[in-house]
């Protein structure tokens, strides 16, 4: 990792509010990364492609392993804590946060993974409830954490898939495997294809003089919740109207012969996923190219998708979009994450993309009144321990 002067402040940061509520120092520090999803939207359950880039946005928990067999664990950015004992570990109605936690511990044991209590502080920089993963930042994190003081490891694909068991049985969020998969598998400098299928991944180095940035609308995702659940639940209808067991076994062809067949707005759906899937490996093309032309096209295709097919924008994502699209140095834009709000991604040209930054700022605000977070990213390596010496010294 590398010691720039944020990084050593956020280690001495954390390192005193350790101190400050352990009385003691940490043995031992993880990272994992929130990811921006460049294409596939709501692939990944339908078993599809999704291009995705693990950023350099991440949570960072500090450790020390206890022998009283109790969890205890203090967000900073949440200003709250979590105490439990891993012989018991029920879920907290009121508090989804405590329950991630809580989850990761929970699915690791009934795996049977040997967890050991622990003191611990989480600290993260991926921005919350916003489309940049920071709920799967966390689960690998812990993970990683419970793998390092038990002294026990496992490969980053079984970390994923243990991370989403979590989300989806113990906090009831029925995700696909993008969070999580993004988050483990991560490669400094690559962007990720990602079969949902057999979960295998392609690195996908992005041409020179393309750069991703991130463009907040800070609109939270309102109704995401039941709305991802609907869409889910439309997809599975899709898949069993054509006969197949996923959507990703649907080709262009097969659906326009049998469109008239579904109900109208299931084959919107329907329609939505195959193409986007087809996208991602397209635009993974088009960015290891550096094919202009075709980013723009595909990202156009994507957002109109999204919003007239699969019906996930917001008034705020249409007011990004416009921003993002006239502002200097862009080849693409589109909707990241599951929509409702949250985060965009624009591809942009490297040499303009201050002056994006600012335009951007500039012509949302003027738009909704509303202050737009708006940051390049960089692709980021996957969960795993660090050694925190190697930034402070
Ligand atoms: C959320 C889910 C992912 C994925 C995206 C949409 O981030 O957690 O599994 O479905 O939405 O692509």
């Amino acid at each position: 990792m590398l010691s720039t002067k944020a990084a050593v402040n956020r280690a001495e940061t954390v390192a005193a509010r350790f101190r400050e509520k352990f009385a003691s120092e940490p043995e031992l520090w993880a990272r994992a990364p929130g990811r921006v999803d460049l294409m596939g939207s709501h692939t990944d359950y339908n078993l599809g492609f999704v291009l995705t880039l693990p950023i350099d946005r991440d949570t960072w928990i500090a450790a020390r392993r206890t022998d009283d067999g109790i969890v205890r664990v203090h967000s900073m950015n949440l200003d709250a804590s979590d105490e439990f004992r891993l012989d018991r570990i029920a879920s907290i109605a009121e508090s989804r946060w405590c329950n991630y936690v809580r989850g990761v511990a929970a699915i690791l044991q009934s795996e049977g993974f040997a967890l050991t209590g622990c003191d611990a502080i989480v600290h993260s920089t991926v921005p919350m409830e916003s489309g940049l993963s920071s709920s799967a930042a966390l689960e690998c994190a812990l993970t990683t954490v419970f793998a390092g003081l038990g002294g026990w490891s496992l490969t980053p694909e079984r970390k994923a898939l243990l991370c989403q068991k979590a989300e989806n049985e113990f906090v009831g969020v029925k995700c696909g495997i993008l969070d999580q998969y993004s988050s483990c598998l991560g490669r400094r400098g690559c962007a990720l294809l990602l079969d949902c299928r057999d979960l295998s991944t392609h690195a996908v180095r992005i041409a020179d003089g393309i750069r991703v940035v991130v463009c907040n609308t800070m609109s939270p995702r309102r109704l995401s919740g039941g709305e991802y659940a609907q869409r889910r639940a439309e997809c599975e209808q899709g898949a069993a109207a054509l006969g197949v067991s996923a959507l990703r076994d649907v080709t262009p062809e097969m659906l326009a012969a049998r469109r008239p067949e579904l109900p109208e707005r299931t084959a919107r759906r329907c329609a939505f996923i195959v193409a986007e899937s087809a996208r991602a490996e397209s635009l993974a093309g088009a960015l290891r190219a550096g094919d202009r032309p075709a980013v723009a096209r595909l990202c156009a295709e994507s957002f109109a998708g999204a919003r007239d097919l699969y019906e996930i924008c917001s008034p705020a994502m249409e007011a990004m979009m416009e921003a993002m699209l006239t502002a200097p140095g862009v080849i693409g834009a589109r909707q990241a994450g599951a929509g409702f709000g949250g985060c965009m991604v624009a591809l942009v040209d490297a040499a303009s993309a201050h002056a994006f930054r600012a335009a951007v700022g500039d012509a949302y605000r003027g738009a909704t009144q509303v202050r737009a977070e708006i940051y390049p990213v960089e692709a980021a390596s996957g969960a795993e321990l660090f050694n925190v010496e190697e930034i402070t010294k």
